[in-house]
């Protein structure tokens, strides 16, 4: 049932060249520029005429809405604004018939999200799933929506399941953007054709993965990391080190890079290990200085560089290289190097990898 692996959550990493595949099958078709989603084609006018679109999510797939929200934005202009389900349901949130609610959960059950959208509907929202599990309770009670091909996730560190969920947002805003004309039709074109060449590019990362465990068994005995990165690779920074912390039990936090200097800059010392998601995109130059940063406070720095890179590679201690992609689609090939190190350093500690301690697969208590 593992197929071969030690664990559910190794093997599930290995099946993302092959999920991610299935879940763009059937919808995109690059070389004939077509995007269909089903759940999506009756109601684009739905979300082209929103004052807003609302994400509702919690752990990783909030992490997902995270980086839709950058490309959502980005794309198709409108406004994005992404939640916790717990909060937003204790906290009165303003919602009108103007407003369309993205609920993003793999099992479809986690008690917060169900009672999140519940709300929304009752408020007169649109209500869009994005959900793993067909037939879900979240799935049933959405309006409609897109299931992402994950298969079963058994793991509890959830891993295809985020970029399968990262696919199908793309695939969303994408299909907006065409909608509204904020894309051009070459550029559409292009970016189908990347997503395409998406399970090759993350093939090409798994491959990385004897040098990961070598990292990992320099830095297993370790209290604290730092995860930093920008735009797109900010959330990926937060999801690496929520897989790190709810399977190691190491102590991680997520920051954008920048903001390091507002705070956690005064926790680097020889002892810290500061991941940086490092590759080529606009915010080369900058997460360059980050590192010069952090280097000069003699921080550890395990890079995530593109292929090819020579200046970060020259400065950082340790480096995981991934294919090049456009930055929009970049976290789902940087996602792999960070899901890898944590899974390593969880067994070379002699965790439950796939049941860690005082977690559940899904939350369904509030
Ligand atoms: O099933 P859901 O996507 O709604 O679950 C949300 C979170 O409980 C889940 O992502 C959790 O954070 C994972 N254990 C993270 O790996």
């Amino acid at each position: 049932e593992k197929g071969g692996y030690d664990h559910f959550m190794l093997k599930e990493i290995h099946e993302q060249p092959s999920v991610i595949k299935d879940t763009y099958r059937g919808r995109l078709h690059a070389d004939d520029g077509i995007l269909r989603l089903g759940g999506l084609e009756n109601h684009i006018e739905k979300f082209l005429n929103a004052d807003r679109i609302i994400i509702v999510a919690c752990g990783t797939s909030w992490h997902a809405g995270l980086v839709a929200e950058y490309f959502i934005e980005d794309f198709t202009r409108i406004p994005v604004e992404v939640e916790y389900a717990s909060e937003f349901r204790y906290r009165n949130p303003i919602i009108s018939e103007k407003d369309v609610i993205i609920a993003i959960s793999q099992s479809g059950e986690t008690a917060d999200t169900l009672a999140a959208i519940k709300l929304a509907k009752q408020k007169g929202a649109f209500v869009y799933g994005v959900c793993n599990v067909v037939g879900s309770s979240i799935s049933r009670e959405t309006d409609s929506g897109t299931y992402t091909h994950a298969g079963p996730e058994i793991g509890v560190a959830s891993t295809k399941a985020f970029t399968t969920q990262i696919t199908v947002l793309t695939m969303i805003a994408l299909r907006l953007a065409k909608a509204k004309g904020t894309i051009s039709h070459s550029d559409f074109v292009r970016y189908l054709h990347e997503l395409e060449l998406i399970p090759t590019h993350v093939e090409k990362a798994l491959q990385t993965e004897d040098e990961i465990k070598e990292i990992a068994s320099v830095f297993m005995n370790v209290r604290n990391f730092l995860y930093l990165g920008r735009g797109y690779n900010f959330p990926v920074a937060l999801e690496g080190a929520l897989k790190l912390k709810e399977i190691s039990y190491i102590h991680a936090e997520g920051y954008p890079a920048a903001e390091m200097k507002h705070g956690p800059i005064a926790l680097i010392d020889e002892s810290m290990p500061v991941v940086v998601i490092a590759i080529k995109s606009d915010h080369y130059e900058k997460v360059v200085s980050n590192i010069q940063e952090i280097k000069a406070r003699k921080g550890k720095i395990l890079a995530v560089v593109s292929e090819g890179d020579k200046t970060v590679r020259e400065m950082a201690d340790y480096v995981m290289v991934v294919p090049h992609t456009p930055e929009a689609l970049s976290p789902l090939v940087t996602t792999i190097p960070l899901q890898l190190l944590s899974y390593h350093i969880a067994v070379m500690l002699g965790r439950n990898v796939d049941q860690p301690r005082n977690l559940a697969k899904s939350v369904t208590v509030e």
